[in-house]
C-alpha cells in the first residue's frame, strides 16, 4: 500500500493487516508486516518527506490474527505512536504457506537485508538460483537469519546499492531492482520497501500474479489509461495505489486495477506510479503505458455473510453459482460460447483432447470426459499436470490441451501450459478468473464465472466447472445431428440444475446427522463409477483436505481387483448408485459389499431405495435424479456438506486445513 494523502499510521496498519486476513487463504502459516517510522516535522505546505529511518518490521508465526496481536502488543510496549499522520506512506505485509522454511518469525516476510531493515521484500513465488547467490553473498560477509530462498533478493538489493555508492553512485530504486531482477531465476511477485527510498514502492514480477490497485481519493475514477503520471494529484485527486497477489483484498478500496504482467516494474513514489519493461538484454529498460481494467466483482462476494465458514457459504451458493455460469449461454438448440467461437471448427478437427488440472479442477474435467467423447467422437486423455510435466508426455499440434483452473494461477497447470504452447497444441482454458495467467496466456477459454471462491476446499468452482464442460461438449459436438436429441436433453437438464442443486442442499441436517455417526472412523472409501467415478474421488478428496480423515475414492469397476480386501464391518463406504448405464453393475457392487458385511452407505436417486437395496440393510442418500451426464453436479453435493460437517464435527479449520493452499502458486 503507498498513499499520498494525510493519513494515521493506525490507518496503513490497518488496511495492511484487513488485505492479509483477505488473502489468508493463500497461505496461513505465518506473516509479517513493515510500515514506515516516524516522519520528520514538516514545515506547514511543504513536500511530504519522510526521515528515512528504519521502518517498523513485525513478523509472527501462525494465523494473521496472531501478527495482529503481535503488532499492537509491540505498538503499546514500545509506545510506537498511532495517531501519527503521514502525508506519504509506504507499507507492505505478507502471509505465507512454507515452502524453503519451517513457519517462524525468522521465515516470515518481509524478509530484510540485515540488521537496519535497509531492504524489504515480500515474495510470492520461488527463486529456484537462491543456493549459488547464497553462497556468494556470505562470501561478501552477508549473514543470513532464515531458511528461506527470498532472503537472497533483500541481500543482493543491498549488495548492489553498496557496490554502487561505493563506485560511480547512487543508484535509483528501480535501478537496484532492475540489477536484482537480472541476478534472479524462478518465479516471484516482489515488493521492495528501502529507507534509502523514503516513500516509494517497487513491485515487480516474473511468472507469479501481481496486482496493482488504484485508487483516487474523492474521484470518481482514476482515468483508464497512465503512465509516468508525476503529479501527485492526478485528476486533481490524491491516490492511494495497492499491490497485492489476487484481487480479494483490493475489492474493497477500488474497482480499478491493472493485472502487472512479466518482466514489468511498477514504481510508486511520492503518489506517482511509473511502469518500466525490464529486459535482460537490454541495459535501459523501456516505459510502457497501460490501461486500467475495472473489476466485476463486489465486496460481498468475498464476506461470509450469515454464515459460518465460507466453505459452508459456498456449498450453499450452488443453486446461484451455477445460474451465473450458464447464464446468457443456453439456447433451446444449443449453447453459445463466446470465447471458444473462433476456435470450434479447429477442435474438432483436433486429434485428441488433453485435460489437465489439479487437484479438484482434474476431478472436474474427469466428471465431464464421458460427455465430451460421447458428443464429440473425439478421444479424450486426462493430465494431472504435475505428471505430465515429469513425464514429458507428447502433445502435438493436432491436439487441443483443455487447462482447467478454478484459480488460473497453479504453477503446475501453468507450466504445463506453456510445455503445451511450446508443442504447438491449441490451448484452451477453463478459470473462475478473469484476468489470470491462464485466461491470458491460453488461445481461447471459458470463464466458470462462479464468483470469488475464498474456502481453499473448493466447491461451487468445482460444480460449474463441469457445467462449462459440459457446456463446451455440446458447443463442440453441435455439428453431430445424430445427437440432436441427446443434445436438447442434456440443455433442459441444465437449465434445471439449480432448482434441483436448492432442492439437494435440503440434505443439510441428513448430512450433519451422517457426519456425527462417521466422526470417529479412521477412514473413508468412495465407489463410484462412469460419471461418478469423479464424484468418488472429488467426494473423498473434500474429506481428505478439510477433515483430516483418510479418504479414497475408487472405480468400483476395480473394487475385486483389491479394495474389497478392505471390507469389513468397521470401515464406512459410501457408493453411488444413481441411475445411468452403470446401474445394474453398481447393483451388483452393493451386493457383494453386503455379503462381506460392508458398512455401506448408498446414494441413490430419489424413491429408488427398494430397487438398490433390501430394505434397512444400510443408510442412503437420496438425491434429486436428473440427466446422466449431470448427476456428478448434485451426487458431489451432499459429499460436500457430509465433508463440511465432519470438519466442524472433528474440530478442525474448514477453510484453512492444515498445511493446504488454495492456490498453489509454486512447484
Ligand atoms: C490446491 C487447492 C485445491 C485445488 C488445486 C487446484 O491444491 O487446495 O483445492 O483444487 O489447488 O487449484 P486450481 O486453482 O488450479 O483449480
Amino acid at each position: 500500500l503507498n498513499y499520498c494523502v494525510p493519513r494515521e499510521r493506525r490507518y496503513v496498519l490497518e488496511v495492511l493487516l484487513n488485505g492479509l486476513r483477505r488473502l489468508e487463504y493463500r497461505g496461513y502459516d505465518s506473516s509479517g508486516i513493515a510500515v514506515d517510522a516516524d516522519l520528520q516535522p514538516q514545515p506547514p505546505g511543504s513536500a511530504p518527506a519522510y526521515a528515512g529511518a528504519s521502518p517498523i518490521v513485525f513478523r509472527q508465526e501462525g494465523k494473521i490474527e496472531n501478527l495482529v496481536r503481535s503488532v499492537y502488543s509491540e505498538i503499546d510496549e514500545k509506545g510506537v505512536n498511532l495517531d501519527a499522520a503521514f502525508s506519504v506512506h509506504a507499507g507492505i505485509a505478507h502471509t505465507r504457506w512454507a515452502t524453503h522454511g519451517v513457519p517462524a518469525p525468522n521465515n516470515s516476510h518481509p524478509q530484510s537485508s540485515g540488521a537496519g531493515d535497509e531492504f524489504l521484500v515480500v515474495h510470492n513465488g520461488i527463486i529456484t538460483n537462491y543456493e549459488v547467490l547464497k553462497e556468494t553473498l556470505i562470501r561478501h560477509g552477508f549473514v543470513f537469519e532464515s531458511d528461506t530462498d527470498t532472503e537472497v533478493i533483500p541481500k543482493l538489493a543491498k549488495f548492489v546499492f553498496d557496490k554502487a555508492r561505493d563506485g560511480e553512485g547512487d543508484m535509483t530504486f528501480s535501478q537496484v531492482v532492475m540489477e536484482v531482477m537480472r541476478q534472479l531465476e524462478g518465479a516471484y511477485a516482489l515488493i521492495f520497501k528501502s529507507p534509502h527510498y523514503p516513500n516509494e514502492l517497487i513491485a515487480c514480477k516474473r511468472g507469479s500474479t501481481l496486482i496493482l490497485g488504484v485508487n483516487e481519493i474523492n474521484g470518481q475514477n482514476c482515468g483508464q489509461s497512465f503512465n509516468n503520471v508525476k503529479s501527485l494529484t492526478a485528476n486533481g485527486n490524491p491516490r492511494e495505489f495497492f499491490f497485492s497477489s489476487d484481487l480479494c483484498a483490493i475489492v474493497e478500496h477500488t474497482k480499478n486495477y491493472l493485472a502487472i504482467e512479466d518482466n514489468e516494474i511498477i514504481h510508486i513514489q511520492d503518489g506517482s506510479v511509473s511502469i518500466l519493461k525490464f529486459d535482460r538484454e537490454k541495459e535501459k529498460p523501456a516505459s510502457v503505458e497501460r490501461a486500467l481494467s475495472v473489476l466485476e466483482m463486489e465486496v460481498e462476494q468475498i464476506k461470509k455473510g450469515s454464515y459460518d465458514h465460507f466453505m459452508q457459504k459456498e456449498i450453499h451458493e450452488q443453486p446461484h453459482s451455477l445460474t451465473m455460469t450458464m447464464r446468457g449461454r443456453l439456447k433451446n438448440s444449443g449453447v453459445i460460447l463466446g470465447g471458444l467461437k473462433e476456435h470450434l471448427k479447429t477442435i474438432r478437427r483436433s486429434r485428441r483432447v488433453i485435460f489437465i488440472g489439479c487437484g479438484t479442477s482434474y476431478n472436474a474435467a474427469l466428471a465431464a470426459r464421458p460427455l465430451v467423447e460421447e458428443l464429440t467422437g473425439i478421444p479424450v486423455t486426462m493430465e494431472v499436470a504435475s505428471d505430465l510435466l515429469d513425464r514429458q508426455g507428447p502433445i502435438y499440434r493436432e491436439d487441443t490441451a483443455v487447462f482447467v483452473s478454478q484459480s488460473g494461477e497453479t504453477a503446475d497447470t501453468l507450466l504445463a501450459l506453456e510445455y503445451a504452447l511450446e508443442n504447438g497444441a491449441l490451448c484452451v482454458g477453463v478459470t473462475n478468473t478473469v484476468g489470470s495467467t491462464l485466461s491470458r496466456r491460453t488461445h481461447c477459454g471459458i470463464h466458470i464465472n462462479a464468483g470469488c471462491e475464498i474456502g481453499v476446499a473448493s466447491t461451487k468452482a468445482y460444480t460449474s466447472q463441469i457445467v462449462v464442460m459440459a457446456m463446451m461438449a455440446l458447443a463442440i459436438g453441435s455439428d453431430q445431428l445424430s445427437t440432436q436429441t441427446r443434445r436438447e436433453s442434456i440443455i433442459t437438464g441444465l437449465s434445471s440444475l439449480p432448482s434441483h442443486a436448492s432442492e439437494v442442499l435440503k440434505l443439510d441436517s441428513d448430512m450433519k446427522e451422517l457426519a456425527s455417526s462417521l466422526i470417529d472412523s479412521e477412514s473413508l472409501l468412495v465407489f463410484g463409477r462412469g460419471y461418478n467415478y469423479a464424484t468418488a474421488l472429488e467426494g473423498a478428496l473434500k474429506v481428505k483436505e478439510v477433515a483430516l480423515m483418510h479418504s479414497e475414492g475408487m472405480l468400483a469397476g476395480e473394487m475385486k481387483h483389491g479394495p474389497l480386501a478392505l471390507v469389513d464391518e468397521n470401515l464406512p463406504i459410501i457408493v453411488i448408485a444413481t441411475r445411468d448405464a452403470c446401474f445394474s453393475k453398481q447393483k451388483s457392487v452393493i451386493q457383494q459389499l453386503l455379503s462381506r458385511k460392508g458398512r455401506l452407505i448408498v446414494m441413490c436417486s430419489t424413491g429408488d431405495i427398494s430397487a438398490v437395496v433390501p430394505s434397512g440393510s444400510c443408510r442412503t442418500i437420496q438425491v434429486p435424479e436428473v440427466a446422466d451426464c449431470l448427476q456428478p453436479v448434485i451426487n458431489i453435493i451432499p459429499l460436500q456438506l457430509l465433508a463440511y460437517h465432519l470438519t466442524v464435527l472433528r474440530g478442525f479449520d474448514v477453510d484453512q486445513p492444515r498445511n493446504l493452499a488454495k492456490s498453489v502458486t509454486t512447484q
